[in-house]
């Protein structure tokens, strides 16, 4: 039976249509079981509920909440309809003054806040990995690429500080879609308030018709998630080659690869291939929601249930991504005399020879074009080593590596 069988005088359904209409969104339960609470609250406090009536609904979304998923049924339209029907005869009084419309927001907004407080700590937790790799590798020489072309030596710590710069910009994405995520639908009804006297909940969204049309902050989560997944896929891309025979920067741990069915030599950067694979994904998924509710209506339309499902998705991925990504940083081998004899190539060090010319008064132009003419005729010899020529530019600031991982594990410390 639906909620609103009273308007079709019990006439079903045909099974088709139900199955087309039924929210994918199981996943909302416990959220849905905490807005509930939240509105008991409310008709207690305006008396339309009993305190011995108040206290049975809490004792049953406790059990509710507790069973989980296992407690919904084929029938139900979705987790809101099921709820009120495991509320049992109670059920038929929370309805009071609230509409799915603002329930299912409600619901919703309060996932999002979870799913935007999971990203950031498993994004905390890769970057503490990456830090623990960088300090390790503070001093370790490699090449640093422009155009996937050999530029200035570089040392892994400042490579790997890289990375752990972009998710920091990713934690405040997803702390923004946090805070967009706040205000609480409750009392906008379905659309327009009721009529009964219920007090505004904390927090309450200021205007009823966006109250319920709003979908903002899941496109804010979902935008989070599509530039976290495209770091991830730079961050992929960068341990497939270093993995490569061709590079050999790095061999694959055991605990973070996969082996091929057919060849028995080989051994695949599975993890960095999908975290890359999956960008693709996570930006469709934030195209998919902006889509859906670009040209509807205020105030509720049901094409607004389409928000769910990829959210859902999307937090998911963003957990097991970053828990797989970080077992392989964490397992990495790195292979430091690779590294060191690809950033002793001689030629990497052709700018800080120019540069020396600047030093001794030589226009940088001419500086240039002189190291130029040596380079193309096999003449030019550089001056010190790798070690020394990443030392001397001190990136990324006055205090070198050590000092910015120092500082970013200040920031990464909470
Ligand atoms: N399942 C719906 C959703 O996900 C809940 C709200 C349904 N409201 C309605 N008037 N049919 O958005």
């Amino acid at each position: 039976m639906t909620l609103w069988s009273g308007r079709t005088g019990g006439v079903r359904l045909d099974p088709a249509v139900a199955a087309f209409l039924r929210g994918d969104d199981a996943e909302l339960l416990p959220y849905d079981c905490e807005g509930t609470r939240l509105h008991a609250s409310r008709l207690r406090a305006a008396g339309i509920l009993t305190e011995q009536e108040h206290a049975e609904v809490e004792r049953r979304l406790t059990e509710i909440a507790e069973r989980g998923e296992a407690a919904l049924g084929v029938e139900d339209e979705d987790v809101h309809s099921a709820i009120e029907r495991l509320l049992g005869p109670v059920g038929r009084k929370i309805h009071a003054g609230r509409s799915r419309n603002d329930q299912v927001v409600t619901a919703f907004r309060l996932y999002v806040r979870d799913a935007c407080g999971e990203a950031s700590e498993a994004i905390g937790d890769f970057a503490r990995v990456l830090l623990g790799r960088a300090e390790a590798e503070a001093e370790t020489v490699m090449p640093g690429y422009t155009h996937l072309q050999r530029a200035q030596p570089v040392t892994v710590g400042h490579h790997l500080l890289a990375w752990v710069e972009m998710l920091d910009r990713d934690r405040a994405r997803f702390a923004f879609a946090r805070e967009q995520a706040e205000p609480v639908p409750l009392g906008a009804g379905a659309l327009a308030g009721s009529t009964l006297a219920l007090p505004a909940p904390p927090g309450q969204a200021r205007n009823s018709l966006d109250a319920v049309a709003d979908r903002d902050f899941a496109t804010d989560y979902l935008y989070a998630a599509a530039v976290l997944f495209g770091h991830l896929s730079r961050i992929g891309e960068e341990l497939c080659l270093w993995a490569s025979a061709e590079f050999g920067f790095a061999r694959l741990p055991a605990s973070a690869a996969a082996g091929s069915s057919m060849m028995p030599q080989k051994l695949n950067p599975d993890v960095a291939e999908l975290a890359r694979g999956k960008a693709g994904t996570a930006i469709g998924r934030l195209a998919g929601l902006l889509a859906t509710v670009k040209g509807i209506p205020l105030a509720y339309d049901l094409d607004l249930q389409e928000d769910k499902p990829p959210v859902f998705a999307a937090r998911r991925d963003v957990r097991l991504a970053l828990g797989a990504l970080a077992v392989l940083a964490r397992d990495l081998e790195l292979d430091r005399d690779r590294l060191a004899a690809a950033a002793a190539d001689p030629l990497l060090r052709a700018t800080d020879a120019a540069e020396a010319l600047v030093r001794s008064g030589v226009p940088f132009r001419d500086a240039h074009e002189r190291v130029a003419a040596e380079v193309r005729e096999g003449t030019f010899a550089a001056e010190g080593d790798a070690a020394a020529s990443a030392a001397a530019r001190l990136a990324p600031g006055p205090g070198g590596v050590r000092e910015a991982i120092a500082e970013a594990r200040r920031r990464f410390a909470s």
